[in-house]
């Protein structure tokens, strides 16, 4: 094993500075296919200083990883190989449903072998880092970017983010086939005010404790390897210069010893944020503040030497920050192979393999969430059926984030629906209009109409936020004209974020909502509709009534005036809207029906050693086997700051059969009671908790105890 001191030794200045750039590949290679996007100003660089970089963001296959790392390795003097990095957020092409809809699973450990399957693939390319788990808590469905997050609570950011990480790096990232994770956006990305992407983040430091900062600390307790820095402000410092989030939580009270990165292009954003007057002040506050690697931009290249040599930044943060990089580089094994990985053979056998997407199919299923069912699902193979809406032949359903991903390994919903049924009319049309006599004919013939329409992919994700969040209008138009008809609607919801369903909701019949599944999208979706699959996704965003309503919430605090609706008109609700979400987080219905009763605790009191056992009776009483996601959440009812209404601290998803009762246990313990203070200690206090278990946040059993 080489040692890195005598490698640093021998670097000169620009040499170690170069470590700190990371470049697109095609800057190593001109011809290579311009496959990253974003604002790359003049960069300024000569070739020599390009040859200098550390990394490369992004690479098309293991062919064009080879070129890239042999040209750069002939060039360069002191021959430490490029680490080559790339966004798999959910899958490489194998595509697994976006992240908002693989939370909605409930099942952690599904999660995690999707990206054990996104990092084997990915590694035939020669990749050895990737920009995932997207740790950004939200709580408005404006944002584009809820889609590759977890949505809006902070236990379940924690045990995704986690579950990610471990499928990513797996048995060490030395091993072929384990990525390197970097985590992100640190930190609070997803509190952009009004969910405009890029736009001010102002929380108070309580708040980021509370909410916002669990999923990347859990990121790095379970040992991501990188850290990437977020566009936005935090405590009105840019994160990308920001010292008391880099240096001080992360590097110094998180013990981080891995590498920090910057966005792409974020640390010359600061110029635009006003808090670098030039590029050599953005080099001077990042370096100072903790940033390392330098995403797509050239200030710390053009600029670290003259400050190191001006004494304005001391070599040891510059050494201490290349030791990270070459730490990194040297804990994958790049010293031994700078090729490692890259394999063109198994990027044919093993790259979208038949049982790669057999666990694609597997996460879809367990993905869905269906908002409503009337009874009309699931279909049976004799009914006659009709199919409209663009995303019934539309196969663009990898969503946002998708790499290499190509929407031309799904197959059309019509063809998977064929499998089951002959529909009587398969039309993308979303007006009647449009329909020939005989199509009209065949969809006043049919006994269901399945509506297959929602938002494209481009409508969610980096750069894509909305004020309107409802269906297109000539969707929710072709809604209506099905429900003058009399017709019975399947709505079969294809979108990347919490959409407003209150005007369609009472004129269909059943609402399965699909998000974005992935490369096996269509079959999940036609299993479903026909009872091979019973749906057991749950929500981990509010859907709001109205847009208005945003942020909306259910870890949402009390208030000194709560809406008791006892007539009180003075108190927290709106004229003209209802407070609570048209679907409240942690809600999904199955075909199955489940009842949950006799809540029971093994006692009512507990000191901080102590733990109490907390049961519930989980009874399916219809002849469908299915699984329930049983929900543990606690309220405290007097604390040193006000609390929220209810926490979700644990839930177990659980397979019950037709007709049968099982029972679901929780151990509460003093963890599970513990929160941020004013002083940002986290401890628990003594006092009253309320604990909720139920099968949605709006569905609980209640019974209180005593912390003494
Ligand atoms: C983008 C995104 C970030 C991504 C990076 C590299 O702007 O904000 O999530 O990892 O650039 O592509």
């Amino acid at each position: 094993m080489i040692s890195i001191e005598t490698v640093m030794k021998n670097l000169t200045i620009e040499e170690k500075i170069g470590q700190l750039m990371q470049l697109a590949p095609f800057f190593f290679i001109g011809d290579l296919k311009k496959e990253v996007y974003g604002p790359i100003q003049a960069l300024g660089l000569k070739e020599s200083e390009v040859f200098l970089s550390g990394s490369v963001l992004g690479i098309g296959n293991a062919s064009e990883m080879k070129r890239v790392q042999q040209a750069y390795l002939e060039k360069s003097r002191h021959k430490i190989p490029l680490i080559f990095m790339a966004d798999i957020i959910h899958g490489y092409k194998t595509i697994f449903p976006v992240p908002l809809a693989m939370a909605a699973s409930f099942n952690p450990t599904l999660v995690k072998k999707a990206a054990r399957i996104s990092a084997l693939e990915a590694q035939t390319a020669g990749i050895h880092v990737t920009f995932s788990p997207m740790a950004d808590l939200s709580r408005d469905p404006r944002w584009g970017r809820v889609v590759e997050g977890f949505g809006e609570d902070p236990y379940l950011n924690q045990v995704y983010a986690k579950a990610m990480v471990e499928g990513y790096q797996h048995d060490g990232i030395d091993k072929v086939g384990n990525l390197a994770s970097c985590v992100k956006h640190f930190a609070a990305y997803g509190a952009s005010e009004a969910g405009r992407d890029y736009n001010t983040v102002d929380l108070s430091r309580l708040n980021l404790h509370q909410y916002y900062m669990s999923g990347y600390k859990a990121a790095v307790e379970a040992g991501a390897r990188l850290v990437m820095t977020s566009f936005n402000i935090v405590e009105g410092i840019p994160a990308t210069q920001n010292k008391y989030l880099l240096r001080d939580v992360l590097k110094q009270d998180w013990q981080f010893d891995g590498v920090v990165i910057s966005d792409y292009d974020s640390l010359r954003q600061t110029i635009e944020h006003g808090t670098s007057e030039n590029d050599r002040e953005a080099a001077k506050k990042a370096i100072l503040g903790g940033l390392d690697i330098e995403m797509a931009t050239s200030s710390y290249v053009l600029n670290l030497k003259s400050l190191i040599e001006s004494n304005e930044v001391p070599m040891a943060l510059l050494d201490d920050a290349v030791y990270r990089v070459l730490k990194l580089k040297q804990d994958l094994g790049l010293f031994e192979d700078p090729f490692k990985g890259a394999d063109e053979i198994k990027e044919k056998t093993f790259v979208l393999s038949d049982e790669n997407k057999k666990v694609a199919l597997e996460v879809a299923r367990e993905s869905m969430v269906l908002l409503k069912n009337d009874g009309i699902l699931p279909l049976k193979k004799t009914q006659k059926i009709a199919l409209m809406g663009e995303y019934v032949a539309l196969t663009d359903t990898i969503g946002p984030w998708h790499w290499h991903g190509r929407h031309e390994d799904c197959i059309p919903l019509y063809e998977a629906i064929s499998e089951y049924a002959k529909p009587n009319l398969i039309s993308n049309q979303n007006t009647l209009s449009n329909l020939s006599e005989t199509e009209y004919a065949g969809l006043l013939d049919a006994d269901v109409v399945v509506v297959a329409v929602g938002e494209h992919k481009i409508e969610s994700g980096e750069a894509h936020s909305k004020v309107n969040i409802t269906l297109k209008p000539q969707d929710e138009a072709l809604i209506d004209a099905l429900y003058q008809l009399g017709k019975q609607v399947v709505l079969v919801l294809f979108h990347g974020r919490p959409l407003v369903l209150t005007k369609v909701e009472p004129k269909v019949s059943a609402i399965l909502d699909t998000f974005f599944l992935g490369t096996m999208s269509q079959q999940a979706i036609a299993e479903t509709l026909f009872g091979l699959n019973n749906p057991s996704g749950k929500l981990t965003m509010s859907y709001p009534r109205h847009v208005g309503q945003v942020p909306i919430y259910y870890n949402h605090l009390n208030t000194g005036r709560p809406f008791k609706n006892d007539g009180n008109p003075f108190t927290s609700f709106y004229l003209d809207e209802q407070n609570t979400p048209l679907y409240p987080f942690g809600f999904g219905l199955s075909y199955s029906s489940f009842k949950l009763m006799n809540l029971t605790l093994s006692t009512q009191k507990m000191t901080e050693k102590d733990t109490i056992i907390v049961s519930v009776d989980v009874e399916n009483t219809s002849n469908i086997d299915g699984y329930e996601t049983v929900q543990l959440y606690i309220r405290d009812y007097s604390a040193e700051v006000s609390r929220p209404v209810q926490e979700l601290k644990q839930f177990k998803k659980v397979w019950v059969k037709a007709h049968e009762k099982v029972v679901v246990s929780f151990t509460i313990s003093e963890q599970d009671l513990v929160y941020v203070h004013s002083d940002l200690s986290v401890y628990a206090d003594p006092g009253k908790f309320s604990i909720q278990v139920g099968n949605a946040s709006n569905q609980i059993l209640k019974a209180d105890i005593t912390r003494v």
